[in-house]
């Protein structure tokens, strides 16, 4: 079978509601064309992330019942840290309430003006946290993941030639830690394979820098390593992502995406000295060590969501889901990241419309159609969240590529809601040729995109 049914029934609904085209013109003008300002429950079907949005599984709801809410000492957390440690191997678990946090602690305690990190691409947060820090943060993946089109099956790899440049050219004394974000999010979602992973572990170890994962989307980086990379047909999720983590000294995670739940996230690491600090500014940031920022409950749906994102089943269907929305809009002639990534569809903007010049937005004006049109909601990665405006001639620097990303929340919508959105792309298709551009008519000095407001030229 091409793409496997759902591995599950559904036992509770959420109704959506379709609003009239008025109503999205009219939310549209309130919300100066940026989708972040749309009240959700305007939207019918929501693919702005994939984070936080997963439906939890029965057996999580009835976890969230058994949750130990202790202070300290919680029988959640035991649980918790026994799991990741089953997962990862790494000797120590730190719950946080949310990836971005996990960031924020290990940067805090590693990064200063002087430290360069370099990673096959770093998440916005990552780099953030690190900028923040005055640090200097490197995206190293491999040249061929700036061609959408190009099909490779581990887009996602870091380029081991610029890795050996970078620590020839600062010396392992200013690279605290090298990251792998696995799956590569800011890169279509692209797998990073073991052989990869090794080869970078085992540079690195010959240097004496250690190696974290970014590791939200590992348990879908996992399987594509089953399914792509020689060797790895025949061994379980489990004994694929214990190998991953086993060429690591430690992690930051997002437990949004891969641990299938609304909330939460940790840091996982070997090195005790290290993770004795973490713990310290943990305490005073987040919370006591055995809940760090998360209710008991929050911890026991963890527990049970990153072992079922585990199975095999919910990964062929999870991947699949993501490949069919990609199928047809390339079988529609709609230029997409290839091959599909494991979270996501990433649309080329500047081909979808190839009239709107890079600085009018072609991503947004194609992310404010789909919403108007359809009730969809999408994001724009491209020219409005990574391009700025130059200080000296008002110019807009644009980045290389103008993407609209299509994150599919885990076991939330259907293949029809998959049919809905593309057949409602492959209709802005067809009338591509009557879009304008637009143009900001305010913007925030930082992260411009949340709050940017846009005018129709
Ligand atoms: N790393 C990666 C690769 C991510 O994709 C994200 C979040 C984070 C770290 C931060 O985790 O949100 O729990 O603090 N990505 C979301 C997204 C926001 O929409 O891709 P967080």
């Amino acid at each position: 079978m091409r793409f496997p049914a759902e591995p599950f029934k559904i036992k509770v609904v959420e109704s959506i509601k379709m609003t009239t085209l008025e109503e999205r013109v009219k939310f549209l003008e309130e919300a100066g064309n940026n989708l972040f300002s749309i009240p959700a429950d305007t939207i019918f079907v929501d693919l702005l992330t994939d984070s936080g949005t997963s439906a939890m599984s029965d057996r999580q709801w009835a976890g969230m019942m058994t949750g130990d809410e202790a202070y300290a000492g919680s029988r959640s957390f035991y649980r918790f840290e026994e799991t990741i440690k089953s997962i990862t191997g790494f000797k120590h678990v730190i719950p946080t309430h949310q990836g971005r946090v996990a960031e924020n602690l290990l940067f805090s305690l590693i990064a200063n003006e002087n430290t360069v990190i370099p990673s096959n691409s770093h998440f916005d947060t990552t780099r953030a946290n690190i900028e923040f820090h005055k640090g200097t943060a490197l995206d190293l993946v491999i040249d061929e993941a700036y061609q959408p089109e190009l099909e490779l099956p581990f887009k996602g790899n870091m380029d081991l030639k610029k890795l050996e440049a970078v620590i020839t050219q600062y010396g392992k004394e200013r690279i605290p830690v090298c990251m792998l974000t696995i799956t590569n999010n800011s890169g279509g979602g692209q797998p990073v394979s073991m052989e990869n992973i090794r080869s970078v572990s085992s540079l690195l170890k010959s240097v004496g820098i250690p190696l974290f994962l970014d590791a939200c989307r590992f348990a879908e980086n996992a399987y594509f390593i089953k399914t792509r990379e020689k060797g790895y047909e025949n061994k379980s999720i489990m004994e694929i992502a214990n190998e991953m983590f086993s060429y690591a000294d430690g992690c930051t995670m997002s437990a949004k995406k891969d641990g299938l739940v609304n909330i939460g996230g940790f840091l996982a690491l070997n090195d005790t000295e290290l993770s004795r600090r973490i713990t310290n500014y943990l305490i005073l940031i987040e919370g006591f060590p055995t809940y760090g920022g998360l209710a008991g409950r929050d911890l026991e749906a963890i527990s049970i969501g990153i072992m079922e994102a585990l199975d095999e089943n919910y990964l062929a269907y999870r991947t699949n889901q993501v490949k069919y929305l990609a199928d047809l809009l390339t079988g529609a002639g709609i230029s997409v990241i290839r091959p599909a990534g494991g979270h996501a569809v990433y649309i080329d903007a500047r081909k979808f419309y190839p009239n709107i010049k890079p600085e009018e937005f072609p991503g947004q004006a194609l992310v404010v159609e789909l919403y108007k049109q359809f009730g969809i909601r999408g994001v724009e990665v491209g020219s409005l969240m990574f391009g700025k405006k130059d200080e000296a001639t008002g110019k807009e620097i644009l980045p290389r590529l103008d993407l609209v990303r299509l994150a599919i929340p885990r076991r939330v919508y259907t293949t029809m809601h998959m049919n809905y959105v593309a057949e409602g792309l492959i209709e802005l298709f067809t009338h591509r040729d009557s879009v304008r551009g637009l143009k900001i008519v305010y913007e925030a000095p930082v992260l411009r995109h949340f709050t940017a407001r846009l005018e129709r030229i």
